[in-house]
């Protein structure tokens, strides 16, 4: 595990050897589909770049190991769905057998919670039996999941259970997709495009009914809505609002909303045996493995699951299992299958086919209640997980591998028990259980950036945010700093009310930064530029290296860098696919994701119908890319760093060293600027900046007024940016204490 790279590289060993044949077969449906939806003629043969379902794109070759590690699988289609109707399955679910009870208690009540095992059937079915209820006459039956791979393939699903095209009666929006219709009246929907919709339509008038899935989970988004619904019921009288949990704490909603009913739906479980580690296990990956050949070797038939924390674990755990099997001669076959949110879904469906040998289903937490695995018997917990953490010190999010806590972990054993009596295994002990775990989850409001929430509730005219009905309120201290990131964007005024500006950035489903600099781009005529740099933002990435090629790909990628800017590098590379016809062919040419850029321009064209919507009607700077990059700066002079070194900088506020990506563009200038701004930082060894722009330091100053000042120095006529107040960190501390304390004035009143 220390040496990861090579691990990785033999990993794609592995997975490489196994996928011809299975590459093929995808590839062909990805071609049909690709020419459904763009009725291009381009060769897609050899684009091996792959989709995210929630819309983003993944990395070339991540789906590759998933075909190889699902065998040949191709043909196997699940018994239980080959032998059944599905209509037949719709009345094998447990919450058919107290439909009538359930529409009772929703007839009679304005609120309820419902809680049931995952595969009961809550979020399949209570949309259909409400709708057959007659409650679709008064208005749309909406339903959210924190989850966009969840909003979609749900929304499939029904559609085919309700024998309806996908976007007719059933459709599903997420975040830059729409596919609903005026005959929709199933939606299906993550919890944000909710809470958006709120903002032109404060009532919801346009559902009859609301359910709120996996509320669970608690994601940032459901919290919020939590607080809006609430205040919703108590002014429409025709409304229906369900809640919907996998878990029994669901007393705290029912408090949270009135003492509403909670009405629990039978559930099929069986006794599952927990089994503890006796000591302390150092590398939980490793635990895992051994647990799993052990079980493989030694116990009776039926699935193992495995927790791990993120991708990258998933993935060595994949090898690890896969080469000390291929050392074992005589061992029956295990078929290992990874399984994470961001895997194209037609390979994460793989998972459900059937298989005469047993599976070892390797998984993030999407497994604890998202999906429904029937054969699994046997389940390995690693006890920890990956979750979205807001560090106050370099003020941004990140993933950070996190203890779970004893609510997930009696979630992940009561996986083992769907069919049959099963086993736990916690690679922890049974002390650290009881005292180490949280009883649940933190929810995500109290440890995530608010900045977007802030904006939200602002512009909803919720003014003075500490007293917002939350379930949980989010500390006192995070709301402040989110406050703050918006009042230095100029989104907020100083008495804390929303400005001009941050009225129009509520309007983009994006961050605040690059909202603003859309807005802004508008004024300082270069909005068809930053509209490109903006949605080229918006997918991770662009360039890929092929294993073998590096170099050949990496002189290709040069002749696009714009050598003060990384943005512009992104900018330049679109405005070439645009003179190339948007042509698959030229993308695969220059090693460019060819789905990545499609995505882009899908995008950037609705990006531009929220700017027509505003009035921000295109124009462009020509040539002139320097003021491009003066908006770049405008909307990220938060992230200013200084020059320290070769490729080395320091965050000029925070004082945080940080190094420019080998693969950035600057390197093309042929000397390191003295001043740059970044986009974002990722950490691994080093911090590394993503996305960085050469910035002249006077801008710094003109734009971000209260961190920058210029100051005339004796000797030389030239003026030196500086810090206001002296060093950086104490600077950071004065501002944020004066903006602050207008905040917490604010507030006060
Ligand atoms: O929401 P809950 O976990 O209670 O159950 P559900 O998601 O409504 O799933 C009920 C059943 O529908 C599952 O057991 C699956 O057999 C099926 N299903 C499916 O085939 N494909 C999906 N995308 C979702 C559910
Ligand atoms: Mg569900």
């Amino acid at each position: 595990r220390n040496d990861k790279t090579k691990m990785r590289e033999r990993f794609w060993e592995l997975a490489g050897s196994k996928i011809g044949q299975l590459m093929k077969i995808d590839q062909k449906k990805t071609k049909d589909e690709e020419e459904k939806k763009f009725g291009s003629k381009d060769e897609i043969e050899e684009d091996k770049t792959v989709f995210k379902d929630d819309g983003e794109v993944d990395y070339k070759g991540s789906s590759q190991y998933a075909k190889a590690f699902a065998g040949n699988n191709e043909k196997a289609v699940s018994i239980f769905a080959k032998t059944k109707t599905l209509q037949e399955q719709r009345e094998y679910l447990p919450i058919f057998g107290v439909r009538d009870d359930l529409m009772t208690v929703i007839r009679d009540n304005k609120i309820i919670i419902v809680v049931g095992e995952t595969g009961s059937g809550k979020t399949t079915q209570l949309t259909q039996y409400i709708m057959e209820e007659g409650y679709a006459k008064n208005g749309m039956i909406g339903c959210t999941q924190p989850r966009r791979v969840a909003a979609v393939s749900v929304a499939k699903r029904v559609a085919e259970e309700m024998n309806s095209e996908l976007g007719e009666k059933v459709g599903y929006s997420i975040r830059f997709e729409d596919v609903t219709s005026e005959n929709t009246v199933i939606k299906y929907m993550t919890d944000g495009v909710l809470l958006r919709e709120s903002l032109n339509d404060e009532d919801l008038e346009i559902y009859s009914c609301i359910i709120m899935d996996e509320a669970h989970e608690r994601s940032l988004n459901t919290d919020v809505l939590f607080g809006l619904l609430k205040k919703v019921a108590t002014r429409r009288r025709d409304i229906k609002i369900i809640i919907t949990s996998a878990t029994m704490n669901a007393n705290k909603f029912s408090a949270f909303f009135g003492n509403v009913p909670i009405f629990e739906i039978p559930g099929r479980t069986f006794p599952v045996d927990i089994m503890f580690s006796k000591h302390i296990m150092e590398d939980y990956v490793d635990a895992a493995v051994r647990q799993a050949i052990s079980i493989h070797l030694q116990q009776g038939e039926g699935d193992i699951l495995i927790f791990m924390t993120g991708q990258e674990d998933i993935e060595t755990t994949c090898i690890l299992i896969a080469e000390r099997m291929e050392k074992m001669e005589g061992a029956p076959e295990l078929l290992v299958l990874p399984i994470y949110s961001t895997l194209p879904s037609d390979v994460q469906a793989k998972i459900f086919d059937f298989s005469e040998n047993r599976k070892c289903i390797v998984a993030t937490n999407i497994a604890e209640t998202s999906l429904t695995l029937d054969g699994v018997k046997y389940v390995i917990d690693t006890g920890f997980c990956k979750l979205k953490v807001f560090n106050p010190k370099i003020g941004m999010d990140s993933l950070q591998i996190t203890p779970i806590s004893q609510a997930n972990a009696n979630q992940r054993s009561g996986r083992a028990g769907r069919t049959g009596p099963g086993m736990c295994f916690r690679m922890y002990t049974d002390n650290i259980f009881r005292t180490e775990l949280l009883e649940s989850n933190i929810p995500e409001i109290q440890r995530t950036n608010l900045a977007n929430v802030v904006l939200l509730l602002k512009s909803l005219n919720v003014d003075n945010l500490l007293e917002f009905d939350f379930m949980d309120p989010p500390p006192q201290e995070t709301i402040l700093n989110a406050m703050y990131q918006l009042w230095i964007l100029g989104a907020l005024e100083n008495t804390g009310n929303l400005t001009d500006l941050g009225r129009k950035m509520v309007e983009f489903p994006l961050d605040p930064p690059l909202s603003k600099m859309l807005i802004l781009s508008h004024d300082y005529e270069c909005s068809e530029e930053v509209l490109t740099i903006v949605s080229m933002l918006s997918v991770p990435s662009i360039f890929y290296r092929p294993k073998g090629r590096e170099e050949e790909s990496d002189s290709i990628r040069e002749k696009f860098f714009v050598p003060e800017s990384d943005h512009l590098t992104l900018l330049h590379t679109y405005n070439q696919w645009k003179m190339n016809d948007y042509s698959g062919e030229w993308c695969m040419k220059h090693f460019i994701q060819v789905k990545a850029m499609r995505k882009v321009r899908e995008v950037r064209s609705q990006l531009l119908d929220i700017m027509k919507m505003q009035k921000l009607e295109l124009n462009s700077s020509g040539m002139d890319w320097d003021v491009v990059r003066k908006i770049i700066c405008s909307a990220y002079f938060h992230n200013a760093a200084k020059i320290k070194g070769i490729g080395e900088y320091v965050n000029l506020r925070t004082g945080i060293p940080c190094v420019l990506h080998p693969s950035s563009a600057i390197y093309g200038l042929g000397y390191t600027p003295d001043y740059v701004v970044y986009h974002d930082l990722v950490m691994t060894t080093k911090s590394y900046m993503q996305e960085v722009t050469a910035v002249d330091p006077l801008w710094l100053a003109e734009l971000g007024p209260m961190f920058f000042s210029v100051k005339e120095s004796y000797g030389n006529n030239e003026s030196r940016l500086t810090n206001l107040g002296g060093s950086g960190a104490k600077t950071k501390t004065l501002i944020e204490k004066h903006g602050k304390e207008a905040m917490e004035k604010q507030m006060a009143e």
